[in-house]
């Protein structure tokens, strides 16, 4: 299973645009550099996630719980992953349309843009927090870090909405193709459902 998911996110790689998408990252870098475009940015991005807000929330906090928080998240990451539904490596039915839509510097300052808002934490089972957190420390703090806040496009797991957290760790588990991520599949593959229902509430209300 391992070996075939890392054949097709090879073959993905080289279907791809790569070179656009280094070009964008690129981008990103030299905005969040530079404070004053940055402002801009944040504010085009502002205008141009009008139509996120209906599932994403007006400041990237999300209005259900399999919906994703999009602010505080890292932007590389943010990027990333529109990319990824564009390209068809990761699936959504509605995600994967809607990206499309976007064009220029659009993802970019929309990446900004959720990076910039504030995301509070949300309340959690206390015991299942704790048992959670020792699960996290041995398999996941090495990427996520120790405020599971990640890096790049490793992303922030910390605050994010229950069921979601939930659901995306099993589909990485169970190899559905849904998310193809091979680090993600080998770090998860030993998850009980007990044990991820455990680390989504230690995780959803770290701040
Ligand atoms: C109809 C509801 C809906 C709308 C509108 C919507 N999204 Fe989403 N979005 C989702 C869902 C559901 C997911 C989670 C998919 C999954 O389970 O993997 C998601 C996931 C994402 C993710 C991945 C986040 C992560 O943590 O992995 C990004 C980035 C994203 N959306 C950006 C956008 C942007 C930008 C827009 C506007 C152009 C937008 N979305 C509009 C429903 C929506
Ligand atoms: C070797 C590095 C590494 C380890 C270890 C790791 N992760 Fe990840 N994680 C990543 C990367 C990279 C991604 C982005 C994958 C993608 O593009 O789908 C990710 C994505 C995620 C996501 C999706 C977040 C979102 O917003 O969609 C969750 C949830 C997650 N990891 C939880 C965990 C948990 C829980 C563990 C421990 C059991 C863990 N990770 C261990 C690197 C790692």
């Amino acid at each position: 299973m391992l070996k075939r998911i890392g054949v097709a996110l090879t073959i993905g790689t080289l279907a791809l645009p790569v070179a656009a998408q280094t070009l964008l990252q690129e981008r990103l870098k030299g905005l969040q550099a530079d404070p004053v475009a940055l402002k801009a940015s944040v504010e085009a991005g502002r205008k141009a996630a009008f139509f996120c807000a209906n599932c994403h929330g007006e400041n990237g906090i999300s209005k259900t719980s399999d919906v994703p928080n999009l602010a505080g998240q890292n932007p590389a990451f943010l990027l990333e992953q529109i990319r990824k539904f564009g390209s068809g490596e990761r699936k959504d039915a509605f995600m994967q349309g809607l990206i499309k839509v976007l064009k220029d510097d659009q993802p970019v300052q929309i990446s900004l843009f959720y990076a910039a808002a504030a995301l509070p934490p949300s309340p959690a089972d206390a015991r299942l927090a704790a048992q959670g957190k020792q699960v996290f420390d041995k398999l996941c703090v090495r990427c996520h870090g120790e405020q599971a806040h990640g890096n790049g496009e490793i992303p922030r797991i910390a605050g994010q909405k229950l069921a979601y957290l939930q659901t995306s760790i099993t589909r990485y588990r169970d190899g559905t193709g849904i998310r193809n991520n091979q680090l993600m599949s080998i770090a998860t593959a030993q998850l009980k459902n007990d044990d991820i229902l455990a680390i989504a509430n230690y995780l959803t209300q770290l701040p």
